[in-house]
């Protein structure tokens, strides 16, 4: 994957986050290029800011309950409003639910001070 251009949004505080979207290239075997809309959220976990693309490895719909809600009760996992998968804050490993082939994807971002830059554009596989 490549981040073709970025964006600047504000950094969430702990235990909450920002969503945002990005556009995604993806070149065919035959050169054809899509371009698709994906979104993505940045969340503050023990002090430390985590990017991952909104989309569950389970069946693929975005994992907000309501939009830009991701952790559970206690704050200590990240829940899939759909099926109730569940996943590590920091790692993004997945816990528990409905089987997962892999935990949610990262995506790349630098933080200065209190400004997060997420990618506004990508190309490649994620
Ligand atoms: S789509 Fe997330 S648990 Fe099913």
């Amino acid at each position: 994957m490549h981040v073709l251009d970025w964006q600047v949004l504000p950094a969430p505080q702990e235990r909450r986050a920002t969503t945002f979207d990005y556009v995604h290239q993806y070149a065919s075997a035959a050169k054809h290029r899509l371009e698709l809309t994906e979104s993505g959220f940045a969340i503050r976990f023990e002090g430390r800011i985590h990017v991952y693309r909104n989309q569950c490895p389970h069946a693929g719909s975005p994992l907000d309950w309501q939009p830009g809600q991701f952790f559970d009760e206690d704050g200590q996992q990240l829940v899939c409003h759909t099926h109730g998968a569940r996943f590590h804050p920091a790692t993004g490993a997945y816990l528990s639910g409905p089987s997962c082939p892999h935990g949610l994807a990262r995506l790349p971002f630098t933080l200065d001070g209190d400004l997060l830059r997420v990618p506004a554009r990508i190309a490649g596989v994620q």
